[in-house]
């Protein structure tokens, strides 16, 4: 790590994601971090962090990785005794101080509610802001609130989660949150007419990429409606890394791909790189990769239109129950205006 980026660097970055099974292993990896800047992450001494689904993989390496840059971090986890394990986990690498749990079940909008309600009584400030957690399933199945399971935690929970807190987040500016995708939403098309996958027979997979590209809209959209100086929103893949994850959800690929995949470490190396790098302050509603603007379509086909877009913003709003909100802005204030963030 350390050279500086030459255009040959450039050249095969392209190249490593034009072949994807270069750029989304370890190999892909390995290859690009020979030029990251050593002091690209900046400490984060007095900034708190809150990451979705810290109990492992990613969530767990990004953790770890704030933690060590000595930010305190929230582990938001969905019940207490996964709390505790990531607790001792990360007590056994040396990063017991500044760790917090909070308990949260992303397939439960009550209990996203109840977790909002308690961090915004705690007074805590909220630098940055993961939304990681994330689940794949093989069959159709439902949330605690009826709408289906891959669509419910993986973008309207994070949809509501995000909005409960951003008070908080605009009142400790600057801010930014980062929501973990997935390169497989390259595959998809926003399907705003079926957003809960009802119609035809139930693809786990192509469900679940179809979240993933509904995350990076709505991250651009969530870009496109606050000051980006006060709260920057990114979205990121982080390549194929092997994790308890990706092993349950797809295990023909995890013994496919094997050796190649990356540690979740390398993984999450872009998440902790847009909490704490000043690269990411400088623009937002980005999509990035391995600590580069990647583009969000590589096929005509999975465009979406703006009314499309603005369809899916709708019906977030709606299933997180926040219609009784402003709907363009339902972070504003009572009189219509964005709090403060001097
Ligand atoms: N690994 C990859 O190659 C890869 C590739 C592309 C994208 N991603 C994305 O990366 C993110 C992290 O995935 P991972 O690979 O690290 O898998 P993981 O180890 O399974 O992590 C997912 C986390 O989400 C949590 N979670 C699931 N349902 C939840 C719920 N209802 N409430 C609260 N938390 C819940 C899990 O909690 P429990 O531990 O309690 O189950 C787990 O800690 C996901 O968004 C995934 O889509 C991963």
């Amino acid at each position: 790590m350390g050279q500086p980026a030459t255009v040959l660097d450039t050249i095969i970055d392209d190249l490593l994601d034009r072949t994807v099974l270069g750029g989304y292993t370890s190999l892909g990896y390995r290859l690009r971090q020979r030029s990251w800047p050593a002091a690209a992450l900046q400490p984060m001494a007095g900034k708190v962090v809150m990451i979705t689904g810290a109990a492992s993989g990613l969530g767990l390496a990004a953790a770890a990785g704030f933690a060590k840059l000595g930010a305190s971090v929230w582990l938001v986890v969905r019940s207490q005794a996964r709390g505790e394990e990531a607790l001792g986990a990360l007590r056994g690498r040396g990063l017991g101080t500044g760790l917090q749990v909070g308990v949260c079940d992303l397939s439960d909008l009550g209990s996203v509610r109840r977790f909002a309600a308690g961090f915004q009584a705690s007074g805590a400030r909220l630098d940055v802001l993961v939304n990681n957690a994330g689940v794949l399933t093989r069959t159709r199945e439902l949330s605690k609130n009826g709408i289906e399971l891959t669509f419910a935690v993986n973008v309207v929970a994070p949809f509501l989660l995000t909005n409960l807190l951003l008070p908080r987040m605009i009142s400790s500016a600057p801010a930014r949150i980062i929501n973990v995708a997935s390169g497989g939403m390259y595959l998809q098309r926003l399907r705003v007419d079926d957003l809960q996958s009802e119609r035809g027979h139930f693809d786990g997979a192509a469900a679940y990429a179809r979240t993933k590209r509904a995350e990076v809209v709505l991250t651009e959209l969530f870009a496109q409606r606050l000051d980006p100086a006060s709260v920057a929103v990114h979205a990121m893949h982080p390549g194929w890394a092997d994790t308890p994850g990706l092993r349950a959800s797809l295990p023909g690929f995890h013994r496919l791909v094997g050796p190649l995949l990356r540690t979740a470490e390398q993984g999450a190396d872009t998440i902790v790189w847009l909490g704490a790098a000043a690269e990411p302050a400088a623009s937002s509603g980005r999509f990035w990769h391995d600590r580069r603007i990647r583009p969000t379509h590589v096929a005509g086909y999975a465009r979406e239109g703006e009314a499309d877009r603005e369809r899916l913003w709708s019906a977030c709003v709606e299933l997180a129950g926040l219609s009784d909100r402003p709907l363009k802005r339902p972070w504003e204030t009572s009189d219509g205006t964005l709090p403060s963030h001097s």
